[in-house]
């Protein structure tokens, strides 16, 4: 269903979005997320089954999903360990997200374990939700960079993906958790990472924490990415992460693509419109851009 040749939007607003916001109202979640299915994402990562004390944003998971309009859509929670993934399970998502940082320092914060203790428990939730037929896709934090640890080299990466894909998992998504990929080191990641592993499914996960969020997504696309996680807005973060701000805007990135005649799924419009709906809930002046400028094709009175 979800390979018809576009480029593929992931939109994460309702978990990297929400579990960096105050308290957002259920019944505001549900109405934004069922605004970007409408707008035509055919990718939602919704929400998480973690501790509702690591990240008390998202304690209404449940709820969530149950109220989202699934039709034409892959439903995407996070989870952390196999607690999670029963709860996803029961929720029916149709695929999970389980996240291990490249950074040891990284990981012990998000999931308060080892990077190996991760990889094992990342094989024992493979294991389960592969035997009921739902994808695993594995968000690689930290990959360009760690705020404890600083840089390293793709070597790093390379070493955790074949850690993983020795058990199996074969879908990963490069995460720029705070912002620190440049396009050139975007495209030397990337490039290294499909020669060393033809058969994987690669993503990025981009965040605009210093600028150069669409420059890194375009260095991404011409190094052969399809995929890309973007949010409405340009919101979200992950909370433990210093320094962490908003990933790529859906819109923006969106919008870029079009402007490329890069096929797309979703409706321009449509996504402005929530994001200007998201910015009334949220009550703040959200990082998007094009919801500001509107669509460069659309013309002034001169
Ligand atoms: N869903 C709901 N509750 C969960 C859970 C899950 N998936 N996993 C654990 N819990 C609960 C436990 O029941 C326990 O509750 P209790 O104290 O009331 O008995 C509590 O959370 C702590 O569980 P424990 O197994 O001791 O784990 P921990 O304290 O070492 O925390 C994680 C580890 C992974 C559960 C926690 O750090 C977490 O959920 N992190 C999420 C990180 C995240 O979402 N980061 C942003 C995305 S990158
Ligand atoms: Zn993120």
């Amino acid at each position: 269903m979800l390979d018809n040749g576009n480029v593929l939007l992931t939109d994460v607003t309702g978990r990297d979005g929400f579990q960096m916001e105050d308290w957002v109202e259920t019944e505001d979640k549900i109405s934004i997320i069922n605004e970007i299915i409408a707008a035509g994402v055919r990718r939602i990562e919704a929400t998480s089954f973690v501790s509702p004390r690591a990240v008390p944003q998202l304690k209404d998971a449940k709820k969530v999903i149950e109220h989202l309009h699934r039709e034409n859509v892959s439903i995407i929670a996070l989870i952390p360990n196999v607690k999670g993934a029963e709860f996803a399970l029961e929720s029916n998502v149709d695929e999970v997200n389980v996240v291990v940082s490249v950074s040891e320092t990284h990981n012990k914060k998000n999931v308060n374990k080892t990077v190996d203790e991760s990889i094992t428990g990342i094989a024992d939730i493979y294991q389960l939700m592969e035997s009921n037929g739902k994808k695993v896709n594995v968000g690689l934090a930290t990959t360009f960079g760690c705020p404890f640890e600083g840089l390293y080299e793709v070597g790093r990466v390379h070493e955790v993906i074949k850690k993983l894909t020795a058990k199996g998992l074969d879908r990963f998504m490069l995460a720029d958790t705070t912002g620190m990929a440049n396009p050139l080191q975007v495209s030397r990641f990337v490039k290294r990472l499909k020669d060393d592993f033809p058969d994987v499914d690669l993503s990025l996960h981009l965040h605009n924490t210093r600028g150069m969020g669409l420059a890194n997504v375009l260095a991404g696309y011409d190094a052969g990415i399809r995929s890309f996680d973007a949010s409405l807005g340009g919101i979200g973060g992950c909370p433990f992460a210093p320094g962490a701000t908003g990933n790529v805007a859906l819109e923006d990135v969106a919008h870029m693509f079009d402007q490329m005649n890069i096929p797309i799924d979703p409706d321009l419009n449509k996504l402005l419109a929530a994001a200007r709906k998201l910015e009334k809930v949220l009550g703040y002046k959200l990082p998007g851009q094009v919801m500001k400028a509107g669509l460069s094709t659309d013309l002034h009175q001169a």
